[in-house]
């Protein structure tokens, strides 16, 4: 008999067609996103999930699964995931890597460039018609801060980062970089963190969200970056306390932010970073290029294939199991 799988969106690229061969699948079709109510029930028989970054997948779950087998991610990022739970029970889980280094590099740059230059304040300003006569080109208006030969400060210099780092070169950026695993790469200087933030006129997040990195730029950590340095992140939010980001940028301490990834998404609307007109927003989308987000589909589907065919996914986070 052929196992069962479960794949919580529709998804782009093709290999999902060979997939369908392989196994039992069951395809969630919408309207939107799979509830969280409903995974449990779908996945009660299946051996094989297929999820997105916005499925919870956690021991509650695990506990009403327990033919599962495998688990594949449509994401780099696993901090939906509870990993040791998965590995205590022996399930592989596969994730997305290197298919969205590039692009997501591309989001991080669009935002750093976009709050420092205030193109989204811009762009409301013509479009809700107050570009007059009256207020107009002059020598101060809407000027903004120069990247350009500016110092940039990377928190986390795996693939992503360092592609940051490429296209900050080509500004002719000063490169610095803190990261765990005290990787060096050229161009890039290694320092501290709080190096990192002291001398820094822009940060940029590239690390991953775990239990170490919760929290790491908190109130206390914000306080000590250089006055009116601008912060990005397009990595994950609960790695920036998003309330002393918002109270920093409305004092003043910093001059802009750049955010793609919140504390809780879809963002609500009580977040004080959605009321600041010096942060650029968008809705967690560093990785959405029609091709890239095939990319990525085609990888997740070719893990769930490995692991129905009883092979190793060519990307396992716990390859250990
Ligand atoms: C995106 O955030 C991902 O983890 O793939
Ligand atoms: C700007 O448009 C300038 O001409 O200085």
């Amino acid at each position: 008999m052929s196992k069962k799988v479960f794949v919580t969106h529709q998804l782009p690229g093709e290999r999902i067609h060979d997939l369908a061969q392989l196994c039992d699948l069951n395809v969630w079709m919408g309207p939107g996103l799979l509830p969280a109510s409903e995974l449990a029930a779908e996945l009660a028989d299946c051996q094989g999930l297929v999820c997105l970054l916005t499925d919870r997948v956690d021991r509650q779950l695990l506990q009403a699964c327990d033919q599962l087998e495998f688990v594949s991610s449509m994401s780099v990022g696993v901090d939906h995931v509870d990993v040791d739970a998965l590995s205590e029970r022996g399930i592989p889980l596969g994730n997305t890597p290197g298919v969205l280094v590039e692009t997501t590099a591309d989001t991080a740059f669009a935002l750093l460039l976009a709050a420092a230059r205030r193109v989204a304040e811009a762009d409301n300003f013509v479009r809700q018609g107050s570009w007059r006569p009256e207020n107009a080109w002059a020598p101060d208006f809407f000027t903004g801060k120069d990247v350009y030969g500016a110092t940039l400060g990377i928190i986390g210099l795996g693939e992503i980062g360092q592609a940051v780092a490429r296209r900050a070169a080509g500004f002719g950026m000063e490169v610095l970089a803190w990261t765990r695993s005290g990787r060096s790469v050229d161009g890039v200087e290694s320092v501290s963190l709080e190096e990192l933030l002291l001398r820094s006129d822009f940060v940029s997040v590239h690390c991953a969200l775990t239990a170490d990195t919760r929290n790491l730029l908190d109130a206390d950590r914000i306080a000590t970056m250089k006055p009116g340095a601008v912060l990005v992140n397009t990595a994950r939010g609960g790695i920036v306390d998003e309330r002393a980001l918002a109270a920093a940028l409305v004092s003043g301490d910093l001059y802009a932010a750049g955010i793609d990834v919140f504390e809780r998404e879809p963002v609500p609307e009580d977040n004080p970073l959605l009321h600041l007109p010096n942060v650029i927003l968008t809705p967690h989308i560093g990785s959405a290029t029609t091709f890239t987000r095939a990319q990525m589909a085609d990888i997740a589907v070719e893990n769930a294939i490995a692991a129905l065919k009883g092979r190793p996914m060519p990307h396992c986070v716990n390859p250990g199991v």
